[in-house]
């Protein structure tokens, strides 16, 4: 049910210099999902009457992904002036000037967050019945973070910065999250107070808390059971830590689920993939984009799929496929390249050091060694000898070929598109297709072998080659 005293800020505006990227940091991916998306997604989750994500660098790109993920929050744009609280002063500014509740600030770079936590965060807030409360954190490393400074007495005084911070106030351990609830008037009070004096010259929302408490207000900083929750991504180290700990939690879910992932430390799994009980997972190997695989199947060692479905017991060894359904009881690998389109029928097989591109290999046929199936149709139970290649591009355009069902064609051949081979049709080995093949026909387009006796001795007398012929019984 929507939380009709609930509004809830989305701080996006921000440029992430620390990444020194030219994606803005937000956009970068996490679990294959951009880092805002997370956040956007716990929001939604949240239910809120009022949602609103600022923005300002890289705009567009940003607003893009917003209207996507979270299509109720309203955008607002941040203007020149600097810092969070600026950007929670605009938001708040969108907000209709009766609402009567509460303001949960959220940033857009604090990804593990769950709509869990803050669930029972605000219900703290509200219980507590205080003017603001800040989530806090006790992370192993406080670099960066701004520091909770309580009075001696316990009471929570105020936020400082880390570059506003005195020596004393850097050995703090409790950190602030960047999450807060506000009751609302009292925030749009207090943000018009806020200045930019500070080292960094931004207007801080953390000063909110400060001229709270002056005003004689009650604040609170509830920590958050796990500091982990609340890592926030500054920098591209930061991004890797925070993306290996969301992924052992993927990786836990699954074999809570019943996949069988046999080294969590080298298996990579993406937010959006689905697995069935009882697919085992090989080291090495990443399950990216909405992959799907079906139970049964083992995947793996070292593969990448990339947005692929895979079929109930099929195997996939060693292989880097993108865009790519392989169906059930079906074999590929070692070290196969399945490209968008390939689509391998049940019990098929792509082997080792085999290409594909929009190829459809019907069920059971095989490409078992060393070729290229380009834009390509394959029948059923249909055998493509060792070495082929689909030659499907005239150096202007492409062409598909067309193989018929349970035809066997031999090693070392080229099918120079267009061209079609007839159900049942054989090829000899070597042969190069440029003319149909009817069905039921063997075709053959080498010339007849000719071996010309003594060769050798007449034109390489006394060469190891020769001695060695001279030698022989044949
Ligand atoms: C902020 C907090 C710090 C806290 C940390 C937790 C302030 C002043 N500091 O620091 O106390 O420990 O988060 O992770 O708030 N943003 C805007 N507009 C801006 C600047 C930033 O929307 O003008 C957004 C960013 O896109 C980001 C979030 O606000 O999503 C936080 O900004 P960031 O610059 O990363 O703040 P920190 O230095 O991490
Ligand atoms: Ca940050």
């Amino acid at each position: 049910m929507t939380d009709s005293r609930l509004a809830i800020v989305v701080l996006a505006a921000g440029q992430g210099t620390r990444m020194k990227s030219s994606t803005p940091k937000l956009l970068h991916k996490l679990a294959g999902l951009p880092i805002l998306s997370h956040v956007l997604a716990t929001s939604h989750a949240l239910d809120a009457a009022h949602v609103v994500t600022v923005v300002r660098y890289e705009r567009d790109q940003v607003a893009a992904l917003v209207a996507e993920d979270l299509p109720e929050s309203l955008i607002v744009d941040q203007d020149e002036v600097p810092g969070t609280g600026r950007a929670v002063e605009l938001a708040v500014a969108a907000l209709p000037a009766d609402f009567d509740g509460d303001v949960l600030v959220v940033s857009g770079d604090v990804p593990l967050l769950n709509s869990a936590t803050l669930a029972s965060f605000v219900a703290a807030h509200r219980e507590r019945d205080v003017s603001a409360t800040v989530l806090s954190s006790f992370p192993e490393d406080s670099t960066g973070y701004g520091r909770i400074v309580r009075s001696e007495s316990g009471g929570f005084d105020r936020i400082v910065e880390q570059k506003d911070a005195s020596v004393e106030e850097r050995q703090i351990a409790e950190t602030n999250a960047g999450v807060y609830a506000f009751r609302f008037a009292e925030l749009r009070e207090q943000l018009a107070h806020v200045t930019t004096e500070n080292v960094q010259g931004e207007k801080y929302l953390t000063d909110v808390i400060g001229l709270l408490r002056g005003a004689g207000s009650d604040v609170r900083a509830v920590p958050v059971a796990d500091a982990w929750l609340v890592a926030g991504i500054n920098d591209r180290a930061q991004l890797s830590e925070t993306a290996r700990q969301l992924n052992g939690f993927i990786v836990n879910g699954w074999q809570l689920a019943g996949v069988t992932v046999q080294d969590p430390a080298t298996t990579w799994i993406d937010l959006k993939a689905q697995l069935a009980p009882d697919v085992t997972i090989l080291p090495g190997t990443q399950i990216l984009g909405a992959t799907v695989i079906e139970t049964g199947a083992v995947v793996g060692p070292d593969t990448t799929l990339q947005d692929c479905e895979v079929g109930e017991n099929a195997v996939v060894k060693r292989t880097d496929a993108t865009l790519a359904v392989i169906g059930a009881g079906a074999s590929v690998g070692p070290f196969s390249f399945l490209r968008p389109g390939t689509v391998l029928g049940a019990d098929g097989k792509i082997g080792a050091f085999v290409e594909t591109k929009n190829a459809n290999i019907g069920a059971g046929s095989k490409v078992p060694h060393l070729s290229y199936v380009g834009d390509a149709n394959v029948g059923e139970q249909s055998n493509i000898g060792a070495g082929t290649i689909f030659a499907n591009y005239d150096g202007v355009n492409k062409h598909r070929s067309e193989i018929g069902s349970h035809v066997r064609t031999g090693s070392h051949n080229v099918f120079v598109a267009p061209i079609r081979i007839g159900d049942g049709a054989y090829t000899g080995a070597g042969t190069i297709v440029r003319k149909d093949v009817p069905a039921g026909a063997l075709s053959l387009s080498v010339a007849p072998q000719r071996n010309m006796d003594g060769w050798v001795e007449t034109n390489r007398p006394g060469t190891d080659a020769a001695v060695a012929a001279a030698k022989s019984g044949d």
